[in-house]
């Protein structure tokens, strides 16, 4: 369904900003942009419906049944006849990764053998050949945990089989504001697993009579009831109605939540220009597009704030002028995004949408080189990648001239964006030594392994014509983005077997 050329324009572009070619970096036009089954996905572009949970009330746990590992053996959690599971004891985890080995021979690798994997214990270099059809095999690291001390503070290790992981393969949880039961008054340290559109999050929560919700079907409009690090909706760290949220566009990020201002009725953010097709649209269909943008619209007005903060970033590190010269631009494009998302989702609801005050209390300024190196990868390099291909998509997809006329405008904005984080990142690799390539090299495994699985939302409403896409079509899009244009543009820059090569190739650019 997505224009396969339009993804291959995309890596050619980055690997311009990365001053590589395409051949150079061991890819051909040929064999990079074969198309996987038909999905095309919006992220946050089309996000699901947002809402809040109608929970009804404290319920707790009735008729508790024991979890089993694949093994047989207790797991340490129990599950309740709504469905609901908590921790009871914790339980150590099998830390086999049982997935295939690298061969050594892939095209595409940054890692081949286990001992490459060092980031976290128990790293494995695996063979990773996605479900669909992937011409070029590629090599990766992935870790397993054994225990909670492993996964440091706030977070405990989940073995394979009481949640969706997300792998086949025990992981550090997101967050736990619980261990176990004894940690909660109520008796109940839940644990939920929700994928945002960006990672798997898995997270564990007390239980109270407090929470927005207890179960999916307390929550309206597709939104599922999961407790995350970041919350769109209430309180992070507890149970709330949530909807995917990882957008286009660069998130603000405060402690791992990504902040956005609440929406107030005000005309000044609306584009009078943007007029979609509201007539022919079914009632439940005008819905889910107002949610859906009033959610975007949120994200890319803070993601100005973002690229302010970048840019400080940037200027602490010592960047040349072009770099703060692109981060300025694209804090003045998301400030259109902002205004047309708010636009949309004003047209859409017949009522005016726009932002509310932003609440920039306890923002973090990291300036370490680590610090900006995982953040950049993980948001930009990943996320904003993933974001212009997207809309890349959705402006080939979608009916209504104006709303296809905005994604195009938005692919070719975030396109540029995306280059500005490829640009960084070289900028931030030059004479990096062999310790912080490796950072890099992990931070691109994990970041890519999470983004890999298809986002667990359920949309009341999926409907192609106007972007609204089902979780399974994000997925498969998501999974090409990062076989055909993310993985080569990060082994280009990082494979330890190319470094020496691509490193004096770079030099002569
Ligand atoms: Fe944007
Ligand atoms: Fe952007």
């Amino acid at each position: 369904m997505h224009d396969r050329l339009a993804f291959l324009s995309l890596r050619l572009s980055l690997f311009a900003a990365l001053g590589l070619s395409a051949v150079a970096c061991g890819s051909t036009v040929e064999n990079g942009g074969q198309g996987g089954q038909g999905g095309a996905g919006t992220g946050a572009s089309t996000s699901a419906t947002s809402s809040q949970g109608g929970f009804g009330g404290w319920s707790g746990c009735a008729g508790a049944t024991p979890v089993l590992l694949a093994d047989g053996s207790d797991s340490g959690y129990v599950k309740c006849d709504d469905g609901t599971i908590h921790r009871e004891v914790a339980v150590a985890c099998d830390t086999t990764i049982d997935a295939p080995a690298c061969e050594g021979t892939e095209p595409s690798k940054s890692c081949t053998t286990d001992a490459d994997c060092t980031a976290k214990p128990h790293g494995k270099c695996i063979h990773q050949d996605p479900a669909f059809e992937n011409p070029e095999p590629s090599c990766g690291c992935v870790y397993a945990c054994a225990n909670d001390a492993e996964c440091g503070e706030d977070a405990v290790c989940v073995c394979p089989g009481v949640v969706n992981n997300g792998v086949a393969w025990s992981r550090c949880s997101a967050v736990a504001k619980c261990a176990t039961d004894a940690d909660c008054p109520s008796g109940e340290c839940g644990i939920t697993s929700f994928n945002d559109g960006c990672f798997q999050q898995i997270g564990l929560a007390c239980r109270t009579a407090d929470d927005a919700c207890r179960v999916d079907a307390d929550c309206m409009d597709g939104a599922a009831c999961a407790a995350l690090p970041y919350s769109t909706t209430g309180e992070p760290g507890t149970f709330n109605c949530e909807t995917q949220n990882c957008a286009i566009g660069r998130p603000l990020l405060v402690a791992g939540a990504a902040r956005t201002a609440p929406a107030a009725a005000r005309v000044d953010w609306i584009l009078a220009e943007i007029t979609p097709d509201v007539a022919s649209l079914d009632p439940a269909v005008r819905r889910a597009l107002a949610d859906a943008w009033t959610e975007i619209a949120a994200l890319e007005h803070a993601s100005v704030a973002s690229f302010a903060r970048f840019t400080l970033q940037l200027m602490a590190l010592g960047a040349p002028p072009e770099l703060l010269f692109a981060a300025q631009t694209a804090a003045a494009d998301e400030v259109e995004h902002a205004r047309v998302g708010y636009a949309l989702a004003s047209r859409y609801a017949d009522r005016p949408i726009g932002p509310a005050k932003l609440d920039l209390s306890g923002v973090p300024l990291e300036t370490d080189l680590r610090a900006v190196l995982g953040s950049l990868i993980e948001e930009a390099c990943v996320g904003e990648t993933i974001g212009a291909a997207e809309a890349l998509a959705l402006a080939g997809l979608v009916q209504d001239p104006a709303l296809r006329e905005v994604h195009a405008r938005i692919a070719e904005d975030e396109q540029r964006h995306a280059e500005l984080a490829w640009k960084t990142l070289r900028f931030l690799l030059e004479g990096a030594d062999e310790d912080t390539r490796s950072f890099a090299r992990a931070t691109f495994d994990r970041a890519i392994e999470a983004s890999s699985v298809d986002p667990s939302f359920r949309r009341a409403v999926v409907a192609e014509e106007v972007g609204l896409l089902s979780a399974k079509q994000i997925g498969a899009l998501r999974r090409q983005v990062l076989r055909d244009v993310v993985r080569p543009c990060a082994d280009a820059l990082l494979a330890p077997a190319a470094a020496k090569a691509v490193s004096a190739r770079l030099q002569a650019c």
